[in-house]
């Protein structure tokens, strides 16, 4: 008995030191979000796991090797004993209702984490190797920099054009992988004004250490001004418009513009020619023929570009208007 409390005073000891240890590191960034609350709560219950199952492992051992040593001029072998009901029972059961505590806890953080609030400011982020860009589809306008008033919920309906890539903001905790072809969510309630750094958390090529973004949390004032000057400032006419989202979208790294032969067909000269087909036909370059080819380049594929390599996500990630604007820049490069 002298044994156990002995054991169980210094597994207490040895507890408190390791969770100030822990705690002393700086494991996690400053919190900036609401649903990063329960995931450091999360954080910390699992400290004091750790601390304490370190601890009660260690300690036993090392106090075993110790003080049940083999003395000087002993040699005998140690009593034999088979099997501990109560024990085996114990070390099933302790650890069965500790998992299923800590599943119901990790339930419970992500609900919280999901919870949707029905006033949330829509934000839709289109990911590529290798750079990030941000339409306020509230307010027409894109940004190479993520802009967010504090306190109001985002909804991030995120999408990439090529690979896997995941959005990451330590500060708000939440980590979510953005997928080829597909929307997916992720809400997040910035809580404090300040400068953070979104990185890709996804291995998505050779510049993915170079995949960051600004991320500002300003006042509900500021953020309001912000859109203002973007709007101001954004280009009104529609050819310029195209140009840029074809240097966005990634569109001129396989469609050239001065007549020479890339990936896909060049757009010099392209609207409104007779473009001949892979299965012998031929069809005017209208603007009913380019928005089909941008939403689905699979139909019509241009001779000598089979097969087809151009990705079918435009549909998705580009809105009417935009799918215009680069129409009206191919038209004049005619
Ligand atoms: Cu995108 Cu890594």
């Amino acid at each position: 008995m002298k044994h156990f409390i002995i054991i169980a005073l210094l597994v207490i000891a040895s507890t408190l030191a390791i969770h100030a240890g822990l705690n002393s590191i700086g494991l996690l960034p400053v919190l900036a979000s609401a649903q990063g609350v329960s995931i450091d709560q999360l954080f910390g219950i699992y400290m004091w796991a750790i601390a304490f199952v370190f601890s009660l492992i260690m300690v036993t051992m090392l106090y075993s090797l110790f003080v049940f040593r083999r003395k000087k001029g002993e040699t005998g072998e140690g009593t034999h004993f088979e099997g501990n009901n109560n024990l085996e029972v114990a070390w099933t059961a302790i650890p069965l209702i500790a998992v299923l505590y800590l599943a119901f806890l990790g339930a419970r953080s992500l609900s919280e984490t999901r919870r949707i609030d029905p006033s949330a400011m829509v934000v839709k982020v289109v990911a590529e190797q290798w750079s990030w860009q941000f339409q306020y589809p509230d307010y027409l306008f894109s940004s190479k920099d993520l802009y967010l008033p504090v306190g109001k919920q985002i909804d991030l309906q995120m999408t990439s054009l090529d690979v896997i890539h995941s959005f990451y903001v330590p500060e708000f905790r939440l980590k979510q992988d953005i997928l080829p072809g597909r929307s997916v969510d992720l809400r997040i309630t910035p809580t404090r004004l300040g400068h953070y750094t979104l990185t890709c958390a996804q291995l998505c090529g050779a510049h993915h250490a170079d995949m960051v973004a600004n991320v500002v949390v300003v006042s509900q004032a500021d953020f309001l001004a912000w859109t203002q000057k973007e709007i101001a400032s954004a280009p009104k006419d529609p050819v310029l418009i195209g140009q840029q989202l074809a240097s966005l979208y990634g569109c001129a790294v396989c469609h050239s513009v001065d007549g020479s032969k890339k990936v896909g067909p060049t757009w010099l000269h392209l609207y409104s020619s007779s473009v001949p087909l892979s299965d012998g036909t031929k069809v005017n370059a209208d603007a009913t023929y380019l928005t089909n080819s941008i939403k689905n380049p699979n139909l019509q594929i241009v001779a000598g570009f089979s097969p087809n390599v151009m990705p079918d996500t435009f549909a998705q990630a580009l809105t009417d208007t935009q799918i215009q604007n680069l129409i009206a820049y191919i038209e004049s490069l005619k």
